[in-house]
């Protein structure tokens, strides 16, 4: 079974996946991680990030593991064979992501390789990112739009991730994220008809897991 988890920059896709992947025993597709980790990639190689040529080179050229690391689900991302999953959270990442997340070039090859590994998987797979209902695995048995206001998405990050940017910056950040990833061309950020939308603004973890949890045994788990 497919269950996917669309929804803006930090509504808390990555928290409930793992944790529901964890439940189910399923492996969980963190989609993110490989546009996060092509992006260091091609920063790390210093090419131009708006030759869509070179991007689709980097991609091509770059080995990536997401491998289950224990407890929770949590897993660890490897590229080319050397884990960076701290280094891929980085705000210089995080800023030149549009470059990769824009290029249909980049997004068509990642496409592939997230059907790949979903393919490859024997069990359940639990995955998360922006354009999975509707690109990547439209015939998913679940599908899940995880929202929240910006102002509560802008809060959770600064307590989650121990950032002591101002609250109105990082609002700023977020909207700024929403309207790059709505907007794209190719594989943009869309809350298709047939997905059950959760705003989880005044929700728990623990109550999203549990309504995802219900969704997934009433899809015949
Ligand atoms: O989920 P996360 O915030 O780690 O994703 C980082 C960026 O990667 C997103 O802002 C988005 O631009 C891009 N992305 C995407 N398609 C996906 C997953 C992530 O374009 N399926």
């Amino acid at each position: 079974m497919q269950v996917v988890i669309d929804g803006p920059a930090g509504a808390g896709k990555s928290t409930v996946a793992r944790r529901l992947a964890d439940r189910l025993d399923a492996f969980y597709l963190d989609t993110g991680a490989m546009y996060r980790a092509c992006t260091l990639r091609a920063l790390r190689m210093g090419v131009d990030l708006d030759d869509s040529k070179v991007l689709a080179e980097v991609v091509d050229g770059a080995k990536i593991e997401l491998l289950p690391a224990g407890e929770a689900g949590q897993c660890r991302v490897h590229l080319d064979g050397e884990d960076v999953s701290a280094e891929i959270r980085t705000r210089e990442v995080t800023t030149a992501i549009r470059h990769l997340a824009n290029c249909p070039e980049v997004r068509q090859r990642l496409v592939a390789q997230q059907r790949a590994l979903a393919e490859r998987t024997p069990g359940h797979v639990v995955a998360e990112g922006r354009d999975l209902a509707s690109v990547v695995f439209p015939d998913a048995a679940v599908k899940v739009y995880l929202d929240a206001s910006v102002e509560e998405r802008a809060r959770r990050r600064r307590a989650d991730h121990g950032d002591q940017t101002p609250l109105d910056e990082l609002q700023r950040e977020i909207s700024e994220r929403d309207l790059s990833d709505q907007s794209r061309a190719v594989g943009p950020l869309v809350r298709v008809p047939e997905a059950t939308y959760i705003d989880c603004s005044d929700m728990t973890i623990d109550e999203v897991v549990e309504q995802l949890a219900a969704l997934v045994e009433a899809a015949g788990e």
